[in-house]
Order: C-alpha cells, then sequence, then structure tokens
C-alpha cells in the first residue's frame, strides 16, 4: 500500500482504510479456502495410489521420425454443432459413411461425400463409445453406460452384455468384431463411470478389463483384469493378436488370439509421447493411436507423487476437472511397435479416435461439438528440420 493513497484532499473518504480492510477480508477468505480445502484433502476417503517405481522410471519417447504440430492449420470441423462429443469414428465403405457416438446418446451417420450430411440413426439412450462394423452391417456399440449393444442394419438395439464374473461394467469403452464373430471389448474401470474418468486415472489403481463375448453362445469372457483404465482396443492385419491401451500407462498391448503365443499378452508399445485412447488400424500398415493428451511436467509430476493426484481428485470431485491436457493429437505406429509420425495442436481437446480414410485423417474427441478433417497430401507429418 503506498502512502500517495491516502495523499488527496481532507474531505474525500479515506481509501487506505477501505483497502485495508478489503485487503484484510480478501487474506481471510483465502485463508479459510486454504483451510477448507486442506480438509478436504485430509479427510477425504478418495486415496490415489503410489505407482511402481519402475513405472516411474519409464520416460516418455517423444522423438518422432515425422510430424505435424499444428492440425488445426488448413482442417475442416465436420457436423458443427450436431456432433457431441463424438467419441469413436467408424467407417462403413459400403454404406459411404461415418459413425459416431455422442453425448446425447445418438449415434449419428456421416455421409463422406462433399456435403458431409449429418442423419441422427439411433438414440441408445446411453452414452455411445466405441463402434465395430459387423460382418452383416450391423454395428456393435461399447456403450459406457448401457455396455455392449448390437444394431441392426434397420436400427433395432439389442443389449448383448454389461457384466462379466459378477461385476457390472462401469464404462464399456471400445470393441471390435474378429473373423470368427467373436467381439473384443474393454471395461475401462468397474469402479468410475464415464464422467468421473479422471478420478480413475488420478486414483492410479487398475479397475479396467478385456474382455469378450461369443454371440454363438451368449457368453462373455474375461481375459484380462487389473488394467489400467483399459481403452481402444484393435485386431492385427492377420487376427493373430489384438492391441489394447492402458491410458495412464501410456502403454499398448498385445493379446494373442491364435497361433504360438495363442492367450499370451505383451507390450506393444509403451512410453508413447501422450495417453493412448482409441486405436485404429488403417489397413495400410499403420495403427493410428489417439492421445487425448500429450505426456506432461505435471502429470510426471502428479504420477510420482499421489498426494497431487489427491489433490487434483478433490479438486475434480467439489469444484472441476483440472485441465491437465496438452497437444492432443494422435501417434502413427508401425506394425513393429515404433512411432513413426505425430499429428497434433496445442489448440486440440481431448481427442478420443484418430482415424485414417482415403485421403483424409478424422479426429475425435471427447468433448467438442464435431469432427476435424485434415487432408494428409496437403498437410503431412514432416521431418523435424522441415516443420520449424
Ligand atoms: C487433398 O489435397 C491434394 C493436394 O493439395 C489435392 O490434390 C486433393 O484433391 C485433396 N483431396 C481432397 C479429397 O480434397
Amino acid at each position: 500500500m503506498s502512502k500517495s493513497t491516502h495523499s488527496s484532499s481532507p474531505d474525500s473518504p479515506t481509501p487506505s482504510t477501505t483497502t485495508r480492510s478489503w485487503h484484510l477480508g480478501l487474506v481471510l477468505s483465502a485463508v479459510i479456502t486454504v483451510v477448507i480445502a486442506l480438509l478436504l484433502v485430509h479427510f477425504d476417503t478418495y486415496d490415489p495410489a503410489p505407482y511402481s517405481s519402475d513405472e516411474l522410471a519409464k520416460k516418455p519417447v517423444f522423438e518422432v521420425p515425422r510430424a505435424n504440430p499444428l492440425v488445426l492449420h488448413g482442417s475442416e470441423k465436420i457436423g458443427e454443432g450436431r456432433l457431441l462429443g463424438p467419441e469413436d469414428i467408424l467407417y462403413d465403405p459400403k454404406l459411404g459413411v461415418i459413425y459416431t457416438g455422442c453425448s446425447d446418446g445418438w449415434i449419428k451417420r456421416v455421409s463422406m461425400n462433399h456435403d458431409s450430411v449429418v442423419e441422427d440413426w439411433v438414440n441408445t439412450g446411453g452414452r455411445p463409445l466405441g463402434l465395430a462394423l459387423g460382418h452383416s452391417g450391423e454395428v456393435y456399440v461399447a456403450d459406457a453406460l448401457k455396455g455392449i449393444l448390437k444394431i441392426t442394419k434397420n436400427g433395432e438395439i439389442e443389449a448383448l452384455t454389461d457384466e462379466a464374473e459378477g461385476v457390472k461394467f462401469g464404462t464399456t469403452d471400445a470393441v471390435v468384431v474378429a473373423k470368427s464373430g467373436i467381439l473384443y471389448f474393454t471395461d475401462a474401470s468397474w469402479k468410475y463411470d464415464l464422467p468421473n474418468f479422471a478420478l480413475d486415472l488420478f486414483e492410479g489403481r487398475p479397475y479396467g478389463r478385456l474382455m469378450s463375448y461369443d454371440p454363438s453362445t451368449s457368453k462373455t469372457k474375461v481375459i484380462a483384469r487389473d488394467l489400467y483404465y483399459a481403452n481402444g482396443v484393435e485386431l492385427s492385419p492377420e487376427q493373430d493378436f489384438l492391441i489394447f491401451c492402458e491410458t495412464p500407462m501410456m502403454r499398448c498391448s498385445r493379446y494373442y488370439i491364435q497361433g504360438e503365443k495363442e492367450g499370451l499378452i505383451d507390450i506393444f508399445i509403451d512410453r508413447l509421447p501422450g495417453m493412448p485412447d482409441n486405436i485404429r488400424y488403417d489397413g495400410e500398415g499403420h495403427y493410428w493411436i489417439a492421445t487425448p493428451t500429450e505426456h506432461t511436467y505435471e502429470w510426471e509430476l502428479a504420477r510420482k507423487y499421489p498426494y497431487i493426484r489427491k489433490f487434483l481428485g478433490i479438486l475434480e470431485k467439489y469444484l472441476r476437472r483440472p485441465s491437465v491436457e496438452k497437444n492432443s493429437g494422435t501417434v502413427v505406429v508401425d506394425l513393429d511397435g515404433n512411432v513413426v509420425a505425430r499429428y497434433y495442436d496445442p489448440e486440440l481437446k481431448l481427442v478420443t479416435t484418430g482415424i485414417k480414410i482415403k485421403e483424409h485423417l478424422y479426429l475425435a474427441n471427447l468433448v467438442q461439438p464435431f469432427i476435424i478433417r485434415l487432408n494428409l497430401t496437403q498437410y503431412p507429418a514432416t521431418a523435424p528440420s522441415t516443420t520449424k
């Protein structure tokens, strides 16, 4: 407080007194807020777990041969205002449409011609996330609220499964259909529902499962349990294995469906430069793995110290989700698990699917009201020397 503030004429009200009491009030409310926050953090039962030192020792690999770090430049928005939180994208080449599941329960169909006409197709009454195309044109849905659904070509909904081994799914997340007709799918967390996904990530305990469903027997089988936010799943081109992503671990693993290693699980790619969400094979030798956020220094700290994650969790529970996302986009990985390219943008938020269809990259996301399309011929990822 400077002396000059009350050197004004004697008959004016004394600003120093009002300023001082205003400051006092501010300090007092700040102290009260901090005390309440500390009490909340102390007494709340939310109790994040430490990560293993092996896990903490891993450093993400940011150097990639090629990158497009400004994906929004030159991109178009598709279905703006009509596609709310389009989490996944499924391409049906026969119909020439893409399907996407929205936060209002609608599975929308978007024509792939120049007009990109959006059609309300089916409303699941839940929150459709992962989508897969069946062998007769039916669509399988991993619905966060309703489990695995089948939607016939005519739009009739059939609920297939929503629990395994007596444990109900909490956030059914992604699904694929093998040639055999068997569905493989993930439940990200039996403990937390989709609106609370961040609490799962901050807690740092494995509540996810990889499962299969056989339509010929109606049996649901648990393939792997204790997974860290089991997210995207995709089949290899030969269908000898499938790949599933564990978001907070920044890794994707292989589960062998057939052959010598049948039934085994190993790591396909570890130390991704961001947290993986959905994974899509492009039919041309590359997997496209969406990253809702890049790996950040802040998250590295939070991973190290459970108390920071507890604090973030309390913020999330009682105020709002702290924004920790950065440089969202997609990484491109070859058949051997090497990252060969990255597409991202500082302005992109919570990208959940990146998929290459013909000449374009399509990016879906959890929260924004559109899909992004980028002409890859025009705006390719380039070697670092030329991106700067
Ligand atoms: C993509 O960009 C290339 C190069 O500018 C152009 O030749 C092509 O027509 C574009 N593709 C589409 C589908 O617009």
